[in-house]
C-alpha cells in the first residue's frame, strides 16, 4: 500500500501544470551532458553482422506466413540490428549525432539491453550473459556459463539509465525512461516478428533481476550511473507456451566495470524513491479483445523500421479515413496492451467530422470509460471501437494541452494514450504504473512503424498537462489518467540536417 501511495504521490507531483511545469533545471547543463553509449571495459566483444534482407512489412502481422528463422549469430545480429540499433547519424555545423530504430524521448536513449543466450556458435558454447553495444552493432560477453535454458530461446532484458533523462527532464523523467523502455520492446518484438519468431513479456521479479545482472553494483557502475531493470522478454523460433518460466540468471554476477557517463551529476531525490517503489514481480496482464488485421502488401520491413523518424514539424494536411483505421488497427499488434484507450482530437481526416473521439481497445472498458467522463458526451459509435465524443475543432486544445507543441495542431490528428489507472495499481501494486507506461511506450513504436509505412510520420509528445486533458474529457478521479500523447500527419523535413548511413 506504501508503495502505491508512492507512485500515485509521483505521479501528482510530476504532471505538467500550466502553473508550473515538473522540476528540472530548465536549461541544458551541456558539461554534464550524459554518453549515450554503455560499455563495459575489459569484456569480450563480438562483432554483429549486417544483414539486410527483411521480409515485406505486412507479413510481419500475418500469423505463420514467415518461416522461422534458426537462432545463430546472424539472425541475432538481425534482431538486435532492426529494434536497437542506430539507424542515422545527423549532423549540423559542428554536431552529429546517432538516431535509433526505437524513439527516446529528447533522443536521450536510458534503454539499456542484456541478453541471455543460449550456446550460439560465434558467440560462446555455453549460456551466456550479454550487453548489447549499439554503436558498434556488438555484443559484450559479460558472463559465461552452463544453465538449462532452452537452445531456442534468448531473453532480452531492458534496463533504464535513469539519470541520461533525468539530465534534462528532472523529475518527470522515470515517466519517460519507462514509455522509452515500452518502445524499446516494442521494436524488439517487431524484429523478432522479422525472424518469424516469437515473444511476450515475461512475469520476473525485478529486484532479483537487477542484483543477477549486477545492475545496482556501486564498484561497477559511478554515482547515479547504475540501471534500474524494466521488464524482460522471452524470444523464441517455437511457439512460446504457457508454462511458467525461470530466467536462467549467472550464478554470480558480472564484474566488468562500465563507463562513466557523466563528470557530475545533479540529484533528484524523489527518483530512487519511485524506482524503488516501482520493484517487484513484473505483471502478466490480460490480452487486448480485439486483434489487428492485415495490412496491404508494403515495403521490406527494414527499409520502414530504419527510415521511422520522429516529425518535428507538421504541413497541416490531411489523410484518409482508411489511414486513420489502418493506424488505430496496428495499435492492436501486442495483445499486452489492454489498459491502453486513445482519446483523439481529430483535426483534418477525410470522412470523419472534426472533433473529440474514444478509440476503445478493449470493449469491455466501454461502459467504465462513459461513466468516468463527461455526461454530455455524444458516445456515436463509428465502429470497431471508434466513438465520436463531440463535434468541434480541436486544435487549439490539443497544441494547448501538449505543452504548446504544434505538431499537436498541425497533424492530421493527435491523441492522449487514457490508462485505467487506480484500480490497475491496486490490482496490480505500484510496478503496475511502470507496467502501464511500458504498455503505452510499446503502442507508440508500433504507430510510428505503421505511420511510416503509409509514407506519414508521427511523433511521441511526452510533455503534455496532464490536468488539463482530464479537465477537458469531464474526468473527477483517479480511475482514468493519461499517460502519453502523439501526433500522427505529414512532416515538414528539416532540410539544414545531413543524414549520414549508421554503420
Ligand atoms: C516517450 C517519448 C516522448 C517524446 N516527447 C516528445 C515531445 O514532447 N515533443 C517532441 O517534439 N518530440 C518528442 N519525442 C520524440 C523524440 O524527441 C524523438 O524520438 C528523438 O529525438 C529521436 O528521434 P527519432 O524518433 O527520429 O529517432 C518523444 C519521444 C518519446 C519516445
Amino acid at each position: 500500500m506504501e508503495n502505491i501511495t508512492t507512485a500515485l504521490t509521483y505521479h501528482d507531483r510530476t504532471k505538467h501544470r500550466l502553473q508550473r511545469y515538473a522540476a528540472s533545471l530548465g536549461y541544458m547543463d551541456w558539461d554534464t551532458q550524459p554518453d549515450p553509449f554503455r560499455t563495459y571495459e575489459g569484456s569480450k566483444k563480438i562483432a554483429l553482422a549486417h544483414t539486410n534482407l527483411t521480409p515485406p512489412y505486412h507479413l510481419l502481422f500475418d500469423q505463420g506466413a514467415l518461416p522461422a528463422a534458426p537462432l545463430c549469430l546472424e539472425s541475432v545480429s538481425q534482431l538486435l540490428r532492426y529494434s536497437l540499433g542506430l539507424a542515422a547519424w545527423k549532423s549540423v555545423g559542428d554536431s552529429s549525432w546517432a538516431l535509433r530504430c526505437n524513439a527516446s524521448s529528447g533522443n536521450l536513449q536510458p534503454s539499456e539491453c542484456y541478453l541471455l543466450l543460449p550456446p550460439i556458435g560465434g558467440i560462446s558454447t555455453q549460456t551466456s550473459l550479454c550487453h548489447y553495444a549499439p554503436k558498434e552493432h556488438a555484443l559484450e560477453v559479460l558472463c559465461e556459463y552452463d544453465s538449462p535454458l532452452p537452445n531456442t530461446q534468448i531473453v532480452l532484458l531492458l534496463s533504464s539509465v535513469l539519470w541520461r533523462e533525468a539530465w534534462k527532464y528532472g523529475e518527470r523523467s522515470w515517466r519517460y525512461c519507462q514509455l522509452d523502455a515500452g518502445h524499446a520492446a516494442a521494436a524488439v518484438r517487431i524484429s523478432a516478428a522479422t525472424l518469424g519468431w516469437e515473444s511476450c513479456l515475461v512475469r520476473f521479479d525485478t529486484g532479483s533481476a537487477a542484483v543477477a545482472l549486477g545492475l545496482n553494483d556501486p564498484s561497477r557502475f559511478a554515482p547515479m550511473e547504475n540501471e534500474s531493470v524494466d521488464l524482460a522478454l522471452l524470444i523464441s523460433p517455437e511457439p512460446i507456451g504457457d508454462a511458467p518460466f525461470h530466467l536462467p540468471f549467472p550464478p554470480s554476477p558480472p564484474s566488468y566495470p562500465a563507463n562513466i557517463l557523466s563528470p557530475s551529476h545533479h540529484e533528484w531525490p524523489i527518483l530512487p524513491i519511485i524506482d524503488e517503489a516501482t520493484q517487484g514481480m513484473y505483471p502478466q496482464t490480460a490480452p487486448l479483445s480485439l486483434s489487428r488485421t492485415l495490412p496491404d502488401p508494403s515495403k521490406s520491413a527494414g527499409e520502414i523500421i530504419l527510415k521511422r523518424r520522429s516529425a518535428q514539424m507538421m504541413d497541416g494536411s490531411g489523410i484518409s479515413e482508411m489511414h486513420f483505421r489502418r493506424i488505430l488497427d496496428a495499435s492492436l499488434f501486442l495483445p499486452e496492451t489492454a489498459d491502453v484507450h486513445f482519446i483523439l482530437f481529430v483535426h483534418r481526416v477525410e470522412g470523419l467530422k472534426k472533433g473529440l473521439y474514444c478509440y476503445v481497445r478493449a470493449t469491455e472498458e466501454l461502459e467504465n470509460i462513459r461513466t468516468a467522463t463527461d455526461p454530455d458526451f455524444l458516445w456515436k459509435d463509428f465502429g470497431k471501437g471508434l466513438y465520436l465524443l463531440k463535434e468541434g475543432e480541436y486544435q487549439g486544445a490539443a497544441q494547448k494541452v501538449s505543452c504548446n507543441q504544434e505538431i499537436a495542431r498541425e497533424g492530421a490528428f493527435s491523441f492522449g494514450m487514457l490508462c485505467r489507472f487506480a484500480s490497475v495499481l491496486e490490482e496490480r501494486g505500484a510496478i503496475g504504473y511502470k507496467n502501464l507506461y511500458h504498455q503505452c511506450g510499446m503502442v507508440g513504436q508500433l504507430l510510428y512503424l505503421e505511420a511510416t509505412s503509409l509514407g506519414l510520420s508521427a511523433t511521441g509528445i511526452g510533455c503534455f498537462l496532464d490536468d488539463e486533458v482530464h479537465t477537458l474529457l469531464g474526468l473527477k478521479n483517479q480511475y482514468y489518467q493519461s499517460l502519453y500523447h502523439f501526433t500522427v500527419g505529414r512532416a515538414i523535413v528539416d532540410t539544414r540536417l545531413t543524414t549520414l548511413p549508421p554503420y
